[in-house]
C-alpha cells in the first residue's frame, strides 16, 4: 500500500545520501527508505539501457514497499530515464538536473558553467539541455555548458576514498578541462561527489561557485505536501536496503558521514 508520507529514495551507491542526509536534516520527521544499486556500481561505465533497465526495477521495488514519491538521488536517472520513470509511475518523481542547472544559471557571472559528472551523464547533454531551459525561463543571457566525464571518482569514494593522493590527482585531472573553459560555476553532476567537494575547492579556489544538486529536492518535496510535522523524529523509521553487501554498505556509509546510518538490509531485484 502507498504511504503518502514515505519518501522512497535511491542511487547506485553510497552517493544518494548527500541527498538523503539533506532530506534527513531538512525533514527529520519524515520517513524515507533509501535503496543503493551497489551490485551494479558504478553506473556511469554502463550501457545506458542496462542502467534505465536497473532503474526500472529499483523503481517498481520502492513503490511496492510503500514509496509515496521517488526521489532520484543520482544524476545518471535523472539524465537517462526521468521522462520514462514519469510515464509509467504512479507516484510523483523528483529528478535532480533541471533545478540544479537552474541555480548554476541564475548563480554564474560569466556564463560558463562546468559540470563534473560520469562518463553517462557528461555524454548525455541532459545538464546542457537543462542549462538551455533554465536560460529561457530566468531570461538571462547565453551560457556554455562544459561537462567533463570523471570515471575514477565513483569507484575511490565507494571506497571510503575522499581525500588523499588518489582523489587529489583525479579532480586535478578532471578540473583542467573547466580551468581551460574559465568557467565561474561548477555543478557537482554526481551525488558522490559532495564528498570529495573539500579537494574540489581547494583546487578550483574562491572564485569558483559550487553548485549540489541534493540542496533542491527538499523544496520539491515541500511542494509535494512533504512538508514536516510535529512528533517523532523518523530516524527509526529509516530504512537502508543495498543490493550489494549491507556489511560494505553500512561501513563505509558510517566512515563517509561520520555516523552510522542505521540497520542496512541486503534486498535481491
Ligand atoms: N551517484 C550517481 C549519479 O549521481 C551515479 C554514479 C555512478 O554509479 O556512476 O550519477
Amino acid at each position: 500500500m502507498t504511504d503518502h508520507k514515505l519518501i522512497g529514495i535511491f542511487d547506485s551507491g553510497v552517493g544518494g545520501l548527500t541527498v538523503a542526509r539533506h532530506i534527513g536534516r531538512e525533514l527529520p520527521h519524515t520517513p524515507y527508505i533509501f535503496f543503493g544499486d551497489t551490485l551494479h556500481v558504478p553506473y556511469g561505465g554502463r550501457r545506458a539501457e542496462e542502467v534505465v533497465s536497473f532503474i526500472d526495477a529499483i523503481c517498481h521495488h520502492l513503490i511496492k514497499s510503500g514509496a509515496g514519491v521517488l526521489v532520484m538521488a543520482c544524476n545518471t536517472s535523472s539524465a537517462l530515464a526521468f521522462d520514462h520513470v514519469v510515464s509509467w509511475s504512479n507516484v510523483p518523481v523528483i529528478g535532480i538536473i533541471e533545478e540544479a542547472a537552474k541555480a548554476a544559471v541564475a548563480t554564474s557571472k560569466s556564463g560558463r558553467i562546468g559540470v563534473l559528472a560520469n562518463a553517462l551523464t557528461a555524454g548525455s547533454g541532459a545538464y546542457e539541455r537543462a542549462c538551455a531551459k533554465a536560460v529561457s525561463s530566468l531570461s538571462k543571457e547565453d551560457v556554455q555548458v562544459t561537462p567533463v566525464g570523471c570515471p575514477k571518482l565513483v569507484p575511490l569514494i565507494e571506497r571510503g576514498e575522499i581525500d588523499g593522493p588518489n582523489v587529489e590527482a583525479a579532480l586535478r585531472e578532471y578540473w583542467q578541462p573547466l580551468c581551460e573553459a574559465k568557467v565561474d560555476t561548477v555543478i557537482l553532476g554526481c551525488t558522490h561527489y559532495p564528498f570529495v567537494r573539500p579537494v574540489l575547492e581547494r583546487i578550483a579556489g574562491e572564485g569558483v561557485k559550487v553548485i549540489d544538486p541534493a540542496l533542491y529536492v527538499v523544496e520539491r518535496l515541500k511542494g509535494l505536501g512533504f512538508a514536516d510535522v510535529d512528533g517523532e523524529k523518523a530516524e527509526n523509521l529509516r530504512r537502508y536496503q543495498v543490493s550489494g553487501d549491507a556489511l560494505d554498505f553500512a561501513k563505509v556509509s558510517s566512515q563517509l558521514l561520520g555516523q552510522a546510518v542505521g540497520p542496512v538490509e541486503h534486498v535481491e531485484l
